[in-house]
């Protein structure tokens, strides 16, 4: 089965690309350095003739509030109205578990403006709520600074691996489309915080992280539940410290750009 995985070349695309040949499909990579621009349209119709099904794990260069808005919106429609052309039977796009939560963000709207094209379209669908990458935290902790303290809610949190994220969207890609949203989540539940804390003391980073019920994330007040997955959600097997062990731990922060998806 002939396979485009749009942000190919990413954090999630790059394992999956590998994970879905592993399996035997004909995955193909594309961004913008494989000459595949959602935003502009340039390369699609090449890159999705033949195409069975499409998975779009792209994320936006700039998280500002238009930048992002525009980015997830025009490179969707591009997308939905290329594969329509193409006769693509399945749409499968990588989101955040609590997206619909998280609305007063400006990377959430954007996200949920990329969902309802989705759901919109004729295309069958699947939408995978992922819960944050481990290899995310750093990042989160850089964005979360306040005269030199790291202030996160100390709300729940379950995060994953992004291998993991790789592996349940490869299954879910195989898969028939499920036309609605499943959750994926990691196997324990921590306070942000404190896992925040964690990860920076397995890096040696001092900085000092201050467990601050009004802080914001990703620009949104969050309550207890609202990064968490629900009941039903697919949970992976790699627990945190498990994951501080493994060669992708020695990596500081897997996202050059600081904002809180
Ligand atoms: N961070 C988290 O904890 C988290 C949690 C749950 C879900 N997610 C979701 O996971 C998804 C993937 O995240 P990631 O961290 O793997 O992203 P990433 O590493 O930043 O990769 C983004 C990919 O998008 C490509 N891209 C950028 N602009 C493009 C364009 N105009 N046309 C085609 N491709 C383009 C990039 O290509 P170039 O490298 O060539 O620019 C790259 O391949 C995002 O949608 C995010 O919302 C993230």
């Amino acid at each position: 089965m002939k396979i485009v995985v749009i942000g190919g070349t990413g954090l999630i695309g790059s394992k999956l690309v590998n994970k879905l040949r592993e399996h035997g499909h004909e995955a193909v990579a594309a961004a913008p350095n494989t000459g595949v621009n959602t935003l502009t349209g340039e390369g699609l119709a090449e890159v999705l003739k033949d195409a069975s099904v499409v998975v779009d794990v792209s994320n936006a260069p700039s998280w500002e509030d238009a930048a992002v808005l525009n980015f997830f919106e025009t490179s969707t429609r591009n997308l939905l109205t290329y594969e329509t052309a193409a006769g693509v039977g399945h749409h499968v796009a990588l989101s955040v578990v609590g997206t619909d939560r998280l609305a007063e963000s400006g990377y959430f709207r954007a996200k949920i403006a990329q969902e309802k094209l989705i759901k919109e379209s004729a295309i069958p669908y699947t939408i995978v709520h992922a819960t944050q990458f481990f290899e995310f935290l750093k990042g989160l902790a850089d964005v979360s600074i306040v005269d030199g303290k790291v202030h996160l809610p100390p709300v729940l949190f379950q995060p994953m691996a992004a291998d993991d994220v790789a592996t349940a969207v490869a299954r879910i890609t195989a898969g028939q489309p499920l036309n609605g949203i499943v959750e994926i989540g990691g196997p324990e539940q921590v306070r942000l915080d404190e896992l925040v804390r964690r990860r920076l003391a397995s890096l040696k980073d001092p900085r000092e992280v201050v467990a601050d019920p009004n802080a914001l994330y990703s620009g949104a007040k969050i309550s207890e539940k609202t990064l968490v997955p629900g009941k039903d959600a697919r949970l992976s097997e790699t627990r945190f410290e498990t994951w501080l062990t493994q060669p992708a731990a020695q990596i500081p922060s897997a996202h050059p750009r600081t904002s809180a998806a």
